[in-house]
C-alpha cells in the first residue's frame, strides 16, 4: 500500500508514517521549502531513510499536488497539513482560510482527477464545534458547528467539502474530527508543551516566570500516537464518514498546569503571570468529545491517560533541556 501524507513533518505527520512503516507501507510525504534545511524533516529524522519520497509541494501550489499526485498514485491519501495554530489565525487569517480551506479543495479536486479511487482521510477539528456544547456536556457529530477563530471557520469549509465530494462525486473521503491531542513532538507553541518545557526550566533555575493566556479554558487532550492509529482505522472503514476522536475527558489549562509544576514539587502559582499577548480574541471554552461511535465500529481506544501523556513529555524535557 502507498500513502501520501500532507503535513508529514509535523506532530501527526511524524507519527503517521512510524505507525504506517510498521504496517510496511511505501510512506510519500509533502514537506514545504524551508529557510532551516535542518527544520524541515526534524521530526522524522529517526525514520527518514525509510521513507519512500519527500516531495517540495504547498497546498496552494496546485502545480506541485499535480505532479506529486500524479507521480506517486497513492492508494492513501492524508491530508494533515494546516496552519494549525488558532491564536495565530487571527494574525494570518487569510493565509489560515487559503491553507485550510482552498488547500483541502485543491487537494479533493486533484485527487478526483488522477486517482479518484484513492482514499482521503481530511483532518478536522474539534475547533470547529466552539462554544456549542449539547447538554450532557460533551460535542458530537450532531453538535452545531460554530467556530470562534478564524482556524476553526477554515476546518469547517474543509469539513464540508470532503462530505460534498464524497456526496457528489462517490470519493473515498472521510473527516477525522479530533480533538486536541499532544506529545513530546508538539510545537512548544501549544499550551501543553509550553507549559512542560518551561515548568522544567524553571524547575532547573534557568528561568523564573511562565507568561500565558486563559487559564480557564478546558481541553480534553490525547496523545497524538493513539489518534494517528485512529485516523488510518478512520480511512479503511468499509463505508467512508465523519469520526469522532477525543478521550472524553476534560481538564482547564489552570488543572493541566498544577499536574505538571506539582509533579516538579514546584506550586504554578508561584510562577504563572498572565499577558494578554497570549488571550484570542474569542476563546473557545470547553471541549470534551463522545468518541462513542469511533470506539464501537472501529474499534479503537486511547491506550494515554492526561497523566501518562503529561509523564511522556515531562521525562522528555528533564532530559533535553
Ligand atoms: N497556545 C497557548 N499558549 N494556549 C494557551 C496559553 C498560551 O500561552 N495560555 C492559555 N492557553 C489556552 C488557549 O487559550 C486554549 O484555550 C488552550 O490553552 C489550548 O490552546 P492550544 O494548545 O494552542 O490548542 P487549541 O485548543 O487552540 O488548538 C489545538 O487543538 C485543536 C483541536 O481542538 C490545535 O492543535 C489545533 O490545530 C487543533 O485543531
Amino acid at each position: 500500500m502507498k500513502a501520501l501524507i500532507t503535513g508529514i513533518s509535523g506532530q501527526d505527520g511524524s507519527y503517521l508514517t512510524e505507525y504506517l512503516l510498521s504496517l510496511d507501507y511505501e510512506v510519500h510525504g509533502i514537506v514545504r521549502r524551508h529557510s532551516v534545511a535542518e527544520n524541515q524533516s526534524a521530526r522524522l529524522e529517526k525514520f527518514s531513510d525509510k521513507i519512500a519520497g519527500l516531495h517540495y509541494g504547498d497546498l496552494l501550489d496546485v502545480h506541485s499536488l499535480y505532479d506529486i499526485i500524479n507521480k506517486v498514485k497513492p492508494d492513501e491519501i492524508y491530508n494533515l497539513a494546516a496552519m494549525s495554530q488558532v491564536r495565530i489565525s487571527s494574525d494570518i487569517p487569510s493565509f489560515t482560510i487559503k491553507t485550510n480551506s482552498l488547500g483541502v479543495l485543491n487537494m479533493l479536486e486533484i485527487t478526483s482527477k488522477l486517482c479518484p479511487e484513492a482514499k482521503f482521510y481530511q483532518a478536522s477539528s474539534s475547533e470547529m464545534f466552539g462554544n456549542s456544547v449539547d447538554e450532557d456536556g460533551f460535542q458530537r457529530l450532531t453538535t452545531p458547528m460554530n467556530p470562534v477563530s478564524p482556524y476553526g471557520c477554515s476546518k469547517v469549509l474543509g469539513y464540508n467539502l470532503v462530505r460534498h465530494y464524497r456526496h457528489g462525486y462517490n470519493m473515498l473521503a472521510c473527516n477525522g474530527i479530533l480533538f486536541n491531542h499532544e506529545s513530546p513532538r508538539r510545537g512548544t507553541n501549544f499550551v501543553t508543551n509550553k507549559v512542560v518545557k518551561n515548568a522544567v526550566l524553571i524547575k532547573k533555575n534557568k528561568l523564573n516566570k511562565l507568561e500565558m493566556g486563559n487559564m480557564d479554558s478546558s481541553r480534553d487532550w490525547g496523545h497524538s500516537s493513539d489518534y494517528v492509529r485512529a485516523m488510518h482505522k478512520i480511512i479503511n472503514h468499509s463505508d467512508p464518514d465523519d469520526w469522532i476522536v477525543a478521550t472524553g475527558k476534560s481538564y482547564t489549562v489552570r488543572q493541566m498546569c498544577e499536574y505538571v509544576f506539582g509533579r516538579l514539587d514546584l506550586n504554578y502559582e508561584d510562577f504563572v503571570v498572565q499577558n494578554p499577548k497570549y488571550m484570542r480574541p474569542e476563546e473557545l471554552k470547553y471541549l470534551c468529545g463522545d468518541s462513542e461511535k469511533t470506539r464501537k465500529i472501529l474499534n479503537w481506544k486511547p491506550n494515554y491517560t492526561f497523566e501518562l501523556m503529561l509523564e511522556e513529555m515531562i521525562e522528555y524535557w528533564m532530559g533535553k533541556t
